[in-house]
């Protein structure tokens, strides 16, 4: 001990700084006492676990926090409402990718030209409905119009999807994303909506009712930068309304007021029958101008089928018997004959179909003893169009409900306020059930 206060005596204290003073004399008493070394190397070593512990946690910790932090910088920047409005823009901008077209495609010029005014209206003063039978070719002309120039017009068809998934499939046509920014009450503040109205909706109203502010937003912006709306279609509203009509409704709010407030132009697609009711059955029907696409005409017809490989006499009496110019009928006849059904056998497994339909009407409404007015009507109608008002009268409201119901397909409704037989074939099963061509003499209806 002394020699070591000897050895740092004789160093020059001043040249030493303090902790190498009290270094060197901890690490020469560590060599002179046993006792100390132990002691003091076991509290060592424990502050330097101590130490380097603690350090590889603060190092640890502050990886991660500058992780989490560049993350939220990074969803910040990708994620906030200016970018996913930007996203929405752009898609609107670019305009839907419409698919080709595969086979023989009957061009249809007039119905392509209606649509596409109806796409790009000048002015808006309406909301549209396009209207038309089931499997006449809607989609497909609403294709063909967007095709050509698609630019500011997004186009989403509803599946068979469940209600609640309807504003979520919507959101990914528009390229709009929900997320944590696009919920919160400074975001629904500065759109003059309180948190709680929102939160405290059911789905699907809740994401429709976001998804209706981010499209305002960019309504808004697209007509700012271009000097006109931009066009939101959504075709097959029908499978909404199938599933309850109080969605389609709201949309239908929604469609209203962007025509009134000349914000966006919003064109629903449906196939009439069922649907049409719940469409009008809303307020904002009043705002809606409807339109219609029907059947191609007969040549169009023989035309199609004989491009399909079927021979010109099958065609003429295909088309003439069965199908008019409704596509689904013309591909479904086209199936049959490929199989070797002659034009005949075809037009009996349809006879057979609406009779059945028939027959569970009159079961349903008791109409054994339908009136003579009920026979008259239906038989007036194998020959034409009649006036809605007439038809009402006649059958009522409720057999006319039913007999338009899609599962049911006998009556087709017309936006010129008119009722026709669905289609060719039913106007030739109606004409032979009811003996149309036989003088009217006792109430009759079905022979049973
Ligand atoms: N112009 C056309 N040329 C050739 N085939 C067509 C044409 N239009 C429609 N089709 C065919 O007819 C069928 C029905 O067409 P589409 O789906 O467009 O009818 P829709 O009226 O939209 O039917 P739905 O009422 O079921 O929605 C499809 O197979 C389609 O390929
Ligand atoms: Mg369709």
């Amino acid at each position: 001990m002394y020699r070591l206060l000897a050895e740092v005596d004789r160093s020059p204290l001043s040249e030493l700084l303090p902790f190498e003073v009290a270094g060197a004399l901890l690490a020469a008493l560590a060599q002179q006492q046993p006792t100390f070394r132990r002691v003091f190397g076991l509290i060592g070593g424990a502050v330097a676990k101590a130490v380097s512990t603690t350090f590889i946690i603060l190092v640890v910790a502050a990886f991660f926090a500058r992780h989490v932090l560049d993350n939220k910088n990074t969803i910040a920047k990708t994620h906030s409402p200016e970018i996913v409005q930007a996203r929405m823009l752009a898609r609107f901008e670019a305009g839907s990718v419409i698919p080709r077209f595969e086979k023989y495609h009957v061009s249809r010029p007039d119905a392509v030209a209606m649509l596409q005014k109806v796409l790009r209206p000048a002015p808006l003063e309406t909301y549209t409905v396009v209207v038309g039978e089931v499997g006449c070719g809607k989609t497909s002309a609403v294709h063909d119009a967007i095709r050509a120039n698609s630019t500011g017009i997004v186009y989403h068809i509803v599946k068979s999807e469940v209600l609640v998934s309807m504003p979520g499939l919507l959101a990914g046509s528009l390229a709009f994303e929900f997320n944590q920014f696009t919920f919160t009450a400074g975001y629904f503040k500065d759109r003059g909506i309180e948190m709680h109205q929102i939160a405290s909706a059911e789905e699907p109203f809740k994401s429709w009712a976001i998804l209706e502010l981010g499209l305002r937003d960019v309504a808004a912006q697209f007509k700012a930068k271009h000097g006109h709306v931009a066009t939101l279609v959504i075709d097959a509203v029908d499978q909404i309304a199938q599933q309850g009509p109080a969605l389609l409704h709201v949309i239908q709010n929604f469609a209203k007021a962007a025509a009134d407030e000349q914000l966006l132009n919003v064109v629903l697609v449906t196939c009439d029958g069922s649907n049409l009711p719940e469409l009008k059955a809303s307020s904002a029907m009043t705002r809606a101008r409807i339109v219609e696409v029907s059947d191609i005409t007969d040549e169009q017809a023989v035309d199609f089928l004989l491009h399909r490989g079927v021979n010109e006499d099958s065609a003429k009496r295909a088309v003439a018997e069965i199908a008019g110019g409704r596509f689904v009928l013309l591909n479904r006849v086209t199936k049959q004959l490929g199989r070797g059904q002659q034009v005949n056998q075809i037009f009996e497994e349809f006879r057979v179909d609406t009779a059945d339909s028939l027959q569970r009407l009159i079961d349903d409404l008791a109409l054994y003893n339908a009136t003579s007015d009920v026979h008259k009507t239906l038989c007036d109608l194998t020959h034409g169009a009649l006036h809605i008002d007439i038809v009402h009268c006649a059958l009522g409201k409720d057999l006319t409900k039913k007999l338009l119901a899609t599962n049911i397909n006998i009556l087709a409704y017309h936006p010129n306020d008119t009722y026709t037989l669905h289609s060719r074939h039913v106007q030739r099963s109606v004409s032979t059930l009811l003996n149309c061509t036989r003088p009217l003499g006792r109430p009759l209806f079905l022979a049973s």
